[in-house]
């Protein structure tokens, strides 16, 4: 086999698209501390790869402890929101080049719910806002031979609500929920919207009455905090708006 010469390494080194990154996490281990404190990894990472690929290279090459949430890795299941640089995001998302790598990296779990350990927040107060206002398709019976027709108009009324993918980025990012955590949450007014305005469902005033309590649609106060957070490029306070239009005028 031909040795390589000086000149190959050097050029071959030179090309190498690594760049040293430094992750600055927010750790939590109730068994350990009460405290969370900041923890520093120094990786070699192509900037054109995502936060989560650094996690990864942490989890499974510094620190086998670091805890996260990720299934799919392409933006589809919604289980690795976090808040990256201060602000909410998908980690299978961002491209660590487009977040300022010559800095450190802050990467915490979002705000507003439990932490349980590093990354990872309970998200059960959550996903019970959204089983509250009934995500399913309600209908009293005719039921057809094949599907429920709809046509394109009345499917565009609600098409951008059904992108929401449970990431949780908009409710954790939203300063009334961060209050007292007893708000509905912007995520479960968007999946609410979903069916309310669906003209196969049935049960839209009973969604609109679950969502007409002190804790519905009037605690937004149109702060779009949500909308900015969402991966999904979702209009989050304009639903909201929507719903809170179809509460006055019973119209949807
Ligand atoms: Fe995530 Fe957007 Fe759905 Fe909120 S509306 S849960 S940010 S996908
Ligand atoms: Fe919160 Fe979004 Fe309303 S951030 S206040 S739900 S506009
Ligand atoms: Fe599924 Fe990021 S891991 S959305």
């Amino acid at each position: 086999m031909a040795t390589p010469t000086l000149d190959k390494v050097e050029a071959e080194s030179a090309a190498s698209p690594y760049i040293t990154v430094t992750f600055r996490i927010r750790r939590f281990n109730p068994e350990v501390s009460d405290q969370a404190e900041w923890q520093d990894f120094q990786i070699e990472i192509d900037p054109k790869e995502r936060v989560l690929d650094g996690l990864h290279k942490i989890k499974w090459n510094l620190d086998g402890t670091l805890t996260f949430r990720r299934s799919c890795a392409h933006g589809i299941c919604g289980s690795d929101a976090m808040r990256i640089n201060g602000k909410n995001r998908l980690a299978c998302k961002t491209l660590i080049k487009d977040i300022n790598p010559e800095k450190p990296i802050t990467v915490e779990a979002i705000k507003g719910l439990t932490v349980m350990k590093d990354l990872v927040v309970d998200m059960e107060p959550f996903f019970q806002a959204y089983r509250d206002v009934m995500p399913f398709l309600v209908t009293t019976g005719n039921e057809p031979t094949r599907e429920r027709l709809q046509s394109a108009e009345d499917r565009e009324r609600f098409d951008d609500t059904t992108k929401c993918i449970l990431c949780a980025a908009c409710t954790s990012s939203c300063p009334v929920f961060w209050n007292d955590g007893q708000y509905f949450g912007p995520a479960a007014i968007v999946n609410a919207h979903r069916f309310i305005f669906d003209s196969r469902d049935e049960a839209g005033e009973q969604r609109l009455e679950i969502l007409n309590d002190k804790d519905g649609v009037w605690r937004c106060r149109t702060t779009f905090n949500c909308t900015d957070a969402c991966p999904r490029g979702i209009e989050v306070t304009k639903a909201i708006q929507e719903v809170k239009r179809a509460l006055i005028t019973r119209r949807f």
